[in-house]
């Protein structure tokens, strides 16, 4: 006599049961197991990238002005903001009347910081736009600005909501690409 469930039918949703609670399970430990990794800090209000860097269209260095000339790509000060936004208000205003209150208070937004290299480290943002830049230029066969550099280390930040870390930067991280393009390995160039 056929048992009215066949125990494949019985086996088949067993499986189906464990695979999806081992779906679900990993789809709530990854995320957490990644913001360990590289925790986004609590900014002061979000800063939307996408706004800005795509939809607005505007470079990455007509607020982080200094990646091409200097070590730090430095973070822009709340001037740079209320060129537009003592006239966009955007959303329902309430945080752009934010930026215009830390402008007309004289106070700086206080950003967290989201890379942050040990003291013990030495980058700078110079050498690596210029040389990586060239050495795109030369395999893409045109020109490439800064800003198409970024997105080697920083992932691409102009289509996200909030930057994050998405790469290890770590020592390993670092020499890796060193060896690969020929840029310098020993200790000092990296520590002080
Ligand atoms: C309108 C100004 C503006 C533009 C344009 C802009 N950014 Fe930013 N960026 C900011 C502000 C403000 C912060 C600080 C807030 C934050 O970290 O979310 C920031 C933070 C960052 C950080 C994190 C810095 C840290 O603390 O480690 C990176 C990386 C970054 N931007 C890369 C880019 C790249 C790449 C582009 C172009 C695709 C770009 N930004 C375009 C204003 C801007
Ligand atoms: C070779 C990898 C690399 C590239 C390419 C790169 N960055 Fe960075 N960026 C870093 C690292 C590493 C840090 C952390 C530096 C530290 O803590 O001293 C950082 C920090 C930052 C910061 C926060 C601190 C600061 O320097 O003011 C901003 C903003 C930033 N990068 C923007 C950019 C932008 C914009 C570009 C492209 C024009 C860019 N970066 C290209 C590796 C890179
Ligand atoms: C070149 C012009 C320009 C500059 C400079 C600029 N923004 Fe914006 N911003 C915009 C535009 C355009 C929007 C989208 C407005 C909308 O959605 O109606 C926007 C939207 C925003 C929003 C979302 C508003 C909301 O309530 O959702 C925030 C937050 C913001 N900007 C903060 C900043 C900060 C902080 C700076 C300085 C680091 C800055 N902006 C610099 C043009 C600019
Ligand atoms: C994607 C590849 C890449 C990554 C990732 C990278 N670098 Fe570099 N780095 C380069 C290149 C290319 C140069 C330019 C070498 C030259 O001038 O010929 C350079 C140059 C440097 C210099 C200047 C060396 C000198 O004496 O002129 C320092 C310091 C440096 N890197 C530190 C770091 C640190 C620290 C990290 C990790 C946080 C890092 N780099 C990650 C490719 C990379
Ligand atoms: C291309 C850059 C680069 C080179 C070359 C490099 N380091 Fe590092 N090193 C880093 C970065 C970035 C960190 C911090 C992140 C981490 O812990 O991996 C680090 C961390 C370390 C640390 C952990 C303590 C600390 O400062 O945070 C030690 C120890 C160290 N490096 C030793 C060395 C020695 C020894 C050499 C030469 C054989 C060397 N490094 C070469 C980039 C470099």
């Amino acid at each position: 006599m056929r048992a009215l469930i066949s125990d494949k039918f019985i086996i088949v949703v067993v499986a189906i049961v464990l695979v999806a609670t081992f779906a679900v399970g990993m789809g709530v430990v990854i995320p957490k197991v990644l913001a360990n990794i590289y925790p986004v800090p609590e900014q002061p209000f979000v800063f939307p990238h996408q706004t800005h860097a795509d939809v607005a269209a505007l470079d990455c260095q007509f607020c982080h002005r200094n990646a091409d000339q200097t070590n730090a790509a430095t973070v822009p000060a709340v001037e740079q903001c209320v060129f537009c936004h003592k006239i966009i208000t955007g959303g329902d205003g309430t945080i752009t009347a934010q930026v215009r209150d830390a402008w007309d208070t004289g106070q700086p937004i206080t950003w967290a910081r989201v890379h942050r290299l040990p003291d013990t480290v030495r980058f700078w943002h110079e050498p690596h736009i210029r040389v990586l830049s060239d050495l795109m230029s030369a395999e893409q066969g045109r020109d490439i600005i800064p800003s198409e550099v970024c997105a080697t280390c920083h992932g691409d930040v102009a289509s996200v909501k909030q930057v994050e870390q998405v790469r290890t930067l770590k020592m390993a991280d670092c020499v890796e690409c060193h060896r690969a393009k020929n840029a310098p390995t020993d200790c000092s160039t990296c520590h002080y």
